[in-house]
């Protein structure tokens, strides 16, 4: 497969993805697998607790692949002390809001107006229309823009609940004020499936977050890791699972099987947080 991150995104694609969202509670997740989630809507917030998790590898992650998903994922590990930050995800509308909320803080956005553009950018049929998007489209990544405008009139940001639900999660004003002041780092995203992503590497992390992936799709639990155990380095670590209420629990025979087959190459722990959020770690012993 090529480098998908360059590639140039199909419209009509992507707008006949949009064919019956099911808007009851924000947009529920398009089904898979058998479908294709190129396009798949994008969550505006995180549901992690990621100060709890990206504080998990404080100062020893200098180099990170993460998922991209709301993009705060790399905000987060930046916080963290994160000096690279590679990000990747099936959809493409989890690069444009990445893209869009790192462009909003180097704007200097005010905080009260960045919560307000997550909620109504998760709320919007045409995110191009919604209030300060058209600066933040001006001075955003070409690609994005052009996508995010020719995609007025789908719902392209509304995955998941509103963002008003994760208010704890999300950036607090000191930790925006924080990625003022530092500058928001420049990261690379690959647009890509998990299970491929390892084709578009070239080196070596401290850490890998491959969180709320695997309880979607089990079945590329073991293959992923395997492409990917060689892009962390001794005594790194993956990140594998967290929760979303559904967890480690419903995949616990994977869990097992990845245990037993990588039993040689990676110490595995869980990490039980508050509420039932987990995250599986496997660190690279050699
Ligand atoms: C389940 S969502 C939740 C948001 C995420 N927890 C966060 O904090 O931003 C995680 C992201 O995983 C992506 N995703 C799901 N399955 C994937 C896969 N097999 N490969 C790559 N990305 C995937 C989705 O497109 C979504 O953006």
């Amino acid at each position: 497969m090529g480098k998908r991150e360059y590639k140039k995104f199909d419209l009509g694609a992507a707008r006949s993805t949009y064919g019956t969202p099911n808007f009851k509670y924000g947009c529920m997740y398009m089904p898979w697998p058998g479908r294709s989630l190129d396009y798949s809507h994008g969550y505006v917030a995180t549901n992690e607790d990621l100060r709890h998790t990206t504080g998990l590898t404080r100062d020893m992650a200098r180099k990170v692949l993460t998922i991209a998903g709301s993009g705060d994922q790399a905000l987060f590990y930046q916080l963290n002390g994160a000096t690279k930050i590679d990000t990747f995800d099936v959809s493409f509308c989890a690069g444009a809001i990445q893209d869009i909320k790192s462009t909003a803080i180097k704007l200097n956005l005010p905080y009260d107006e960045y919560n307000r553009l997550l909620n109504d950018l998760h709320f919007a049929h045409s995110a191009s229309r919604v209030e300060n998007m058209p600066q933040i489209l001006d001075k955003a990544s070409p690609k994005y823009a052009d996508f995010v405008r020719n995609m007025d009139g789908y719902k392209i940001f509304g995955a998941g609940l509103s963002p008003n639900l994760y208010q704890n999660q999300i950036l607090d004003a000191d930790e925006y004020a924080k990625l003022q002041s530092d500058g928001v780092m420049e990261n690379k995203f690959i647009w890509a499936n998990a299970s491929d992503v390892h084709a578009h590497l070239v080196e070596e992390y401290d850490v890998i977050n491959l969180s709320n992936i695997f309880e979607w799709a089990p079945g590329i639990m073991i293959p992923t890791l395997a492409s990917l155990r060689n892009h962390v380095r001794p005594g790194g670590y993956i990140l594998v699972q967290t929760g979303c209420g559904i967890s480690i629990g419903k995949n616990f025979s994977q869990f097992r099987m990845a245990q037993e087959k990588f039993k040689k190459w990676a110490k595995m722990g869980i990490n039980k947080q508050k509420r039932e959020d987990q995250v599986v770690i496997l660190e690279r012993v050699r």
